[in-house]
């Protein structure tokens, strides 16, 4: 397995050291000009990640300031949906095409703001309050970069993430990944949580299909 990381991700790194950026616009514009090559960063991808995982995710750096992942994603492999926590600024940058959904929430309801696909070489913003869901519902497995920063030096970053989980209407908080409800990462305290509405409801299963096994088998489990 390659350890050093390759040139286009060490300027990258150095970029956003030298100028912090104060928003994710900023940081969107350091990345249209540093941005990483994808076949110098395929050799750290993780598609072989485990069922439980539900996409692959490597670290790259992390600091006081801000963290970069390199997520894999094989065919079928979707995060839960999910807000960013402590993330004051951050982007991902997609090195193939992903499926993406923006949500808001709406009278107790979180409903979907956006559906358009999130293409190779765009930029999507992310911060504490951005709800989205990606994945690849394409045939070629797929990665894309993750930079997630904040300007507190007293929180770490992408801490206290809310994952929901509208198969079972709670939500819970993590301290790291966006995985989808599986029964060997189910999380000890779940919260109650208005669910979405029945068009997003309805667009949130079509795209999980391909893990819903997992679902049925949590729930035969318990
Ligand atoms: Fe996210």
């Amino acid at each position: 397995m390659k350890t050093s990381l390759p040139s286009s991700v060490l300027r990258l790194i150095k970029e956003i050291q030298e100028n912090v950026p104060k928003n994710s616009k900023e940081l969107a514009g350091i990345l249209q000009n540093h941005s990483v090559i994808r076949e110098e960063i395929l050799p750290f991808h993780t598609f072989n990640h485990s069922a439980k995982e539900s996409y692959g995710r490597r670290e790259l750096i992390r600091n006081e300031t801000f963290c970069i992942y390199l997520m894999s994603w094989c065919p079928g492999d979707f995060t839960a949906i999910h807000d960013h926590g402590t993330t004051q600024w951050g982007c991902v940058l997609a090195l193939d095409d992903f499926t993406h959904r923006l949500y808001q929430l709406s009278e107790d309801k979180l409903e979907l703001k956006d559906n358009r696909p999130f293409l190779k070489g765009q930029t999507a913003a992310v911060y504490n309050n951005v709800i989205h869901m990606m994945g690849n519902a394409g045939k070629n497995n797929a990665l894309s970069i993750h930079i997630y920063g904040t300007s507190d030096s007293q929180q770490q970053v992408a801490r206290d993430t809310r994952i929901f989980y509208p198969e079972l209407g709670q939500m819970t908080y993590t301290q790291g990944a966006a995985y989808r409800l599986h029964p060997e990462n189910m999380p000890e305290r779940l919260y109650d949580f208005p669910g979405l509405d029945s068009a997003a409801l309805e667009d949130y299963f079509n795209l999980t299909e391909h893990h819903r096994q997992g679902v049925s088998t949590f729930k035969t489990l318990h």
